[in-house]
């Protein structure tokens, strides 16, 4: 895994300076989102910092990242080979350049590594800097890329696309709509949670997540509607911890049920992820000994659980579930599927859709019964 250097903090992004003169870059390929350079005031920011440099900018993507995108990136990148890659944007756009950054060096077409997880990838040898303008996703934090193929959702993983640099400016993040501070902060949420029951979870993931379960349920509904510097400032936070408790343990069923509504339906991720969390807290809540995935045992999932109640100050994972609901309710998030432009016919398309690999993730077993009965539950 790369070694990481991470800042934090209000004006953070003008540490570039002193990253850039490090690195000495001859070329710098800057993947940026096409509205949020500029939004974020990252491009106001950057633009005298970066005058001494040779950029070559690549914004033409939509978002959820694309191959076809990555491709058209790869294209763009290999014209004129840059030897740093610096990314600003959200997650989608993070992500896009950490797939470029590594692909554009293999031999091989982009499909055979993301599909057919070709596991001859070399390490790339291009660092990039990664510089969030949400807070939500955490890809900054994060060795993996979500790549969607044919409106199917693939992840590219490699220990070499974390980013080398991580700068967390919570500046960056004042000027977020409503609506996507609640998305972006309901992934954050989704992800630390998720993570925090994850079959692959540590002592040191648990520890991020707890920090940042904390943060989002103190501050998210202020962020979305009153919208602070210290509001902002811990939801930056609260996304970056719940990035690093994926980057160990990856997500579960609410992710892996989340891909198909984004792809197929328009469900922003934040939002497609938070829809079904609490009716997957009370399912987890509910597995036998024989439905448990977990190596530790069912004891250890129960214990785990409770935890997550008494960082919610619950009694229950009902009781959880309820204050999920009146969480997405408070920062104007829709909650049932139905709302979104779903109908019950799609619901086996969504099903076929489910990442496999992130549903085994999930502390309880995951049969087609039951996913249909727990998307019911949330139609
Ligand atoms: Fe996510």
């Amino acid at each position: 895994m790369v070694q990481q250097q991470a800042y934090f903090g209000l004006g953070v992004l003008q540490k570039i300076k002193e990253v850039l003169d490090k690195e000495n870059p001859s070329r710098i390929f800057l993947v940026c989102g096409k509205s949020s350079y500029l939004a974020s005031s990252a491009q106001k920011e950057l633009t005298p910092l970066l005058e001494r440099y040779a950029v070559i900018p690549f914004n033409d993507f939509s978002p959820n990242p694309k191959i076809e995108d990555i491709k058209k990136g790869i294209f763009c990148h290999n014209q004129e080979p840059a030897d740093i890659t610096l990314a600003i944007g959200g997650g989608s756009t993070i992500d896009m350049a950490k797939a470029i950054t590594l692909l554009a060096e293999q031999t091989g077409e982009p499909e055979t590594y993301i599909c057919k997880k070709d596991q001859s990838i070399i390490p790339k040898s291009r660092k990039i800097i990664a510089v969030p303008t949400t807070a939500g996703a955490g890809s900054e934090a994060t060795h993996f890329a979500v790549v969607y193929v044919n409106k199917t959702k693939y992840s590219l993983a490699h220990p070499s696309l974390l980013p080398d640099y991580a700068l967390v400016d919570p500046q960056l993040t004042f000027s977020l709509s409503p609506y996507a501070t609640a998305s972006t902060g309901m992934d954050a949420l989704a992800q630390a949670i998720e993570s925090y029951w994850c079959i692959n979870t540590t002592e040191e993931s648990k520890n991020y997540a707890r920090e940042s379960i904390t943060l989002v349920l103190k501050y998210l509904a202020s962020a979305v509607h009153m919208p602070t510097p210290d509001a902002r400032i811990a939801m930056a936070k609260a996304a970056h911890l719940a990035g690093k408790a994926i980057n160990i343990s990856k997500t579960t069923l609410c992710h892996a049920i989340s891909y198909s509504l984004t792809s197929y339906f328009g469900i922003p991720h934040g939002h497609a992820v938070a829809l079904s969390l609490g009716e997957t807290f009370t399912y987890n809540a509910a597995l036998s000994e024989s439905e448990c995935a977990d190596s530790r045992g069912i004891d250890y999932v129960r214990s785990t659980l409770e935890e997550l109640c008494d960082l919610f100050q619950m009694h229950d994972p009902k009781e959880v579930k309820e204050s999920l609901a009146v969480l997405m309710r408070t920062i104007g998030l829709e909650e049932r599927l139905h709302y979104l432009g779903i109908t019950r016919g799609d619901l086996p398309l969504i099903m076929s859709k489910v990442d496999l690999e992130r549903g085994q993730n999930n502390p309880r077993k995951v049969s087609s019964d039951s996913l249909l009965e727990l998307l019911k539950n949330i139609f």
